[in-house]
């Protein structure tokens, strides 16, 4: 069942090429147009959308924080993304031009549950994007995006978040191509993009050994931080939660714009701190980012790099980097969250934890 791993988060971790591959599938005519069928809800309900709300918890709750990246540059529609207990108890501005976006790997999650009743009644249109079949949201949602990620056995979430961030792109080039914020070349050109990612995210995994190294040597650190910018935000929050269910150790994400603002106090020699880095195909962003890792490193901080294949301009302020492919910078998180799971995952190994089942967490969380 393991297939030849030792845990469930170690296969899951190698499942997710797999996981995106499968949640393209078949979902376009093969002349790069999508085709979401499935998605059942009326195209002019659609095309009306003025507002989207991603409701969700945890892991997913960060897939839908990158969605709002893509999907707001995409189809110029606000999207907001809300904690589904903070949703679900609040008083929500909700209409019926208001779309839903439930994400959810088990169906099962409560406060999401809720969350999607409450939307309901106040006459907003729900869109699940679950990975298991006839779950509970699918079945009280006005429609479902079914994530392929196959079933996630351990407890903390990998290749469903993948999968959710794959599923949000589809609805966001989906959208976008019916309400025509994008011409059928361009839709064809970003999905031709996100068929490569299996590929990309296939050669993180196979040259993970020196984040399985780093990881081991590091297993008696008491705080880790993760800095990010732009859709490397979510991805930095991802990288502290996964650090903190199976390795226990206490960490914490920031946006990296944010350094200055308050976190810059906690650091001091020897802290670690990891950093996503845009492309520098994108200046803007990616300058920003390495001006903080000069800055934390000045400070004393052990800086782990994770940067795109070629960007050489981190290597003076980086202890260690961990390199990715290029990649489109809203897809990057396809592929820059890897290395943070193989980290995770090993030093959690290394303190002899049990990675498929931390302490205290159940896998579906039933109750509010
Ligand atoms: C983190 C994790 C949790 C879940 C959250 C939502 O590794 O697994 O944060 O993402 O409990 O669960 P679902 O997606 O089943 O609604």
């Amino acid at each position: 069942v393991k297939g030849g791993f030792g845990t469930f988060m170690e296969k899951e971790i190698h499942d997710q090429p797999k996981a995106v591959a499968d949640t393209l599938l078949g979902r376009t005519d093969g002349q790069g147009n999508l085709v979401l069928d499935e998605l059942r809800i009326d195209e002019a309900v659609l095309r009306s959308v003025d507002k989207i709300i991603v409701i969700a918890c945890g892991t997913a709750a960060y897939a839908g924080h990158v969605a709002k990246y893509a999907v707001e540059h995409w189809c110029r529609i606000p999207v907001e993304v809300e904690l589904a207990h903070e949703f679900r108890y609040r008083d929500p501005v909700v209409s019926e031009k208001t779309l839903v976006v439930a994400i959810s790997q088990s169906g099962e999650t409560m406060d999401t549950i809720m969350a999607v009743r409450h939307a309901r009644e106040q006459g907003a249109k729900v869109l699940a994007v679950v990975n298991t079949h006839g779950s509970t949201i699918p079945r009280e949602s006005d429609a479902v995006l079914y994530t392929h990620a196959g079933p996630e056995v351990a407890v903390a979430s990998t290749k469903a978040f993948l999968a959710q961030i794959t599923a949000c792109y589809l609805l966001g080039l989906y959208l976008a191509q019916l309400r025509g914020n994008k011409f059928p070349d361009e839709v064809a050109g970003y999905l031709e993009e996100l068929g490569k990612l299996p590929e990309k995210i296939q050669h993180v995994i196979d040259h993970a050994d020196e984040v399985r190294a780093v990881a081991e040597a590091m297993k008696d650190a008491s705080s880790v931080l993760f800095l990010g910018r732009h859709v490397g935000y979510p991805v930095a929050l991802e990288g502290a939660l996964k650090l903190k269910e199976l390795a226990y150790i206490h960490a914490e994400g920031f946006a990296a714009g944010e350094l200055k603002h308050g976190p810059i106090a906690l650091i001091e020699e020897g802290q670690p701190v990891f950093f996503i880095v845009p492309t520098p195909r994108r200046p803007v962003l990616h300058n920003k980012v390495v001006s903080n890792i000069q800055e934390v490193r000045a400070r004393g901080a052990r800086t782990l790099v994770i940067a795109e294949e070629g960007d050489e301009a981190v290597n003076e302020f980086a202890d260690v980097v961990f390199r990715v492919p290029r990649t489109p910078t809203l897809m990057m998180p396809l592929v820059t969250v890897v290395p943070l799971q193989i980290f995770a995952c090993a030093l959690a190994g290394a303190k002899g934890y049990d990675v498929d089942q931390p302490r205290n967490l159940a896998k579906s969380v039933t109750v509010e």
